[in-house]
């Protein structure tokens, strides 16, 4: 069974970020998976790259979004973003680092994130976005 199952309560209204949303959702279970394998201190590196870089598309395609429908809590959005950027990116140096015991304290970050961000803050955005004609 999946760490994490996209349902429709994730939904933000908007088809395309959706999808990404459900691409996280996976790239966080690859991830799960691979730390269940044992294989979390090899696999985990590239994975968490990969997450990172995915994390950063996925942001600035949300924030041109919210742009364009002239979303007014964008800043604050945009703060949220740079927040979980940052701590992304901690987590990768801490990996680099060979920090032990991080696979549990990371997944946890993740799934919170996920579930919180996604169904606060993400949801949101979902009546402007909408409004504007994007869907
Ligand atoms: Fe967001």
């Amino acid at each position: 069974m999946a760490f994490m199952q996209w349902n429709e309560s994730y939904s933000v209204g908007v088809k395309a970020i959706d999808v990404q949303h459900q691409n996280l959702f996976n790239m966080v279970n690859d991830l799960h998976a691979a730390m269940m394998r044992q294989e979390g201190k090899t696999a985990a590196g590239a994975l968490l790259a990969k997450l990172a870089k995915y994390t950063q598309e996925h942001f600035a395609a949300e924030e041109k979004m919210m742009e364009a429908a002239k979303y007014p809590k964008l800043a604050q959005h945009r703060a949220l973003h740079h927040e979980l950027t940052k701590q992304v990116q901690e987590f990768m140096a801490r990996h680099q680092r060979g920090e032990s015991g991080l696979s549990i304290r990371l997944l946890q970050f993740l799934g919170d994130w996920l579930t919180k961000h996604i169904q606060q803050e993400d949801k949101a955005y979902s009546a402007c976005l909408n409004q504007s004609g994007v869907h």
